[in-house]
């Protein structure tokens, strides 16, 4: 490594080429996988670059000094999971040295096994395509194997600082990416689940979204929800040719789930969901998310709109607080 201001073998003034490599704009990301004992190591990385459609690819430079380079180079899977603007505290976090990052944010497993955060911009969960040795980093390449995003402003990153960025949704984003619409309909802690016709469960799922008083599912049943009480959870893709899910949550007016259901519905105890009869892993991943942040009722949910987005804030049914336009 060079002490800061030395020069290279080329003579390039290094911390003037860090500051040079800094005006390039970035968002900013928090890369994750696991070590040899399995458990979670990531740093902060903002050298993430996409890199093919087909075959789904991506990477990122991982600095050889940092303490978890051993752990990225060894293992066959990671994940990188993009920041979003109320994040900075996740990425200094994860920029430091501390041994217990892990501690201070919620992950997941999706598919790989790399630590998935839960509450960030954007996630890709990938297997090692390829590991390219380059001067003082290696650059990892990932094929893709899973990935979720959700309508959330970025973190961007210029200079050694972070910015924000004016990312208001196009209008239409959401129903113009022709998503599955799924439900995770709450009555008396217990939760709505559909038989899918092949002997396992799945979400409700209606045509789009209506934030509203009455849902019609697909197979024509409506249910009347609690108004003013549905929030987005979650937005992902899976690797196969599903075209994606947006998930809502909401809950059943009458407050109820002892009230006459259409067929092939039935409420679960939500301590009891049959994650074994649930085909779409990333589903089954999902409810247990859902299952362990009911029982704090902290909940995260992200909406963007063409105000500048509102975020409806953790807690029971509380109204949708607009975020200032900055
Ligand atoms: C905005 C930002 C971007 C960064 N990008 C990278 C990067 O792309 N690659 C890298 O190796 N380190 C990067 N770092 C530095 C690491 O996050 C830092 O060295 C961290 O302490 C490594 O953690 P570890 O030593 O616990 O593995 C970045 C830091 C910040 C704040």
């Amino acid at each position: 490594m060079l002490a800061p201001g030395e020069k290279t073998a080329s003579s390039v003034d290094t911390v003037a080429l860090r500051r040079a490599f800094g005006t390039f704009v970035t968002g900013v990301t928090v890369i994750t996988t696991r070590d040899a004992t399995g458990a979670p190591r990531g740093m902060t990385a903002n050298s993430f670059t996409s890199v093919s459609l087909d075959p789904p690819l991506l990477l990122v430079c991982v600095g050889k000094s940092a303490h978890s380079f051993g752990a990225f180079n060894n293992s066959d899977s990671f994940a990188v999971n993009l920041l979003h603007e109320a994040q900075t505290d996740v990425s200094n976090l994860f920029a430091s040295k501390s041994a217990t990052k892990f501690d201070m944010v919620d992950h997941d497993r999706v598919h790989t096994g790399a630590p998935i955060l839960v509450n960030c911009l954007t996630w890709f969960d990938c297997t090692v395509h390829n590991r390219v040795d380059a001067g003082d980093h290696v650059v990892l390449i990932g094929e893709v194997k899973a990935f979720g995003t959700s309508p959330s402003a970025p973190l961007g990153f210029c200079r050694g600082r972070y910015a924000n960025v004016k990312d208001p949704l196009p209008p239409g984003w959401l129903e113009s990416h022709d998503m599955i619409v799924g439900y995770l309909i709450e009555a008396d802690g217990q939760l709505l689940l559909r038989e899918d016709g092949k002997g396992g469960w799945a979400l409700p799922s209606a045509r789009r979204r209506v934030a509203d008083t009455e849902l019609k599912l697909d197979g024509g049943e409506a249910l009347t929800l609690v108004p003013d009480a549905t929030f987005l959870y979650s937005v992902f893709d899976v690797s196969d040719n599903d075209p994606g899910y947006l998930i809502y949550r909401a809950r059943l007016a009458h407050g109820s789930a002892s009230v006459a259901l259409p067929a092939g519905l039935k409420f679960f105890p939500i301590a009891e969901l049959p994650y074994d009869a649930i085909p779409t892993r990333e589903i089954s991943s999902m409810l247990r998310r859902y299952a362990r942040e009911s029982a704090d009722k902290r909940f995260g949910i992200y909406m963007g709109s063409d105000d500048g987005g509102r975020l409806a804030m953790v807690g029971e049914a509380q109204p949708w607080a607009s975020l200032p336009n900055n």
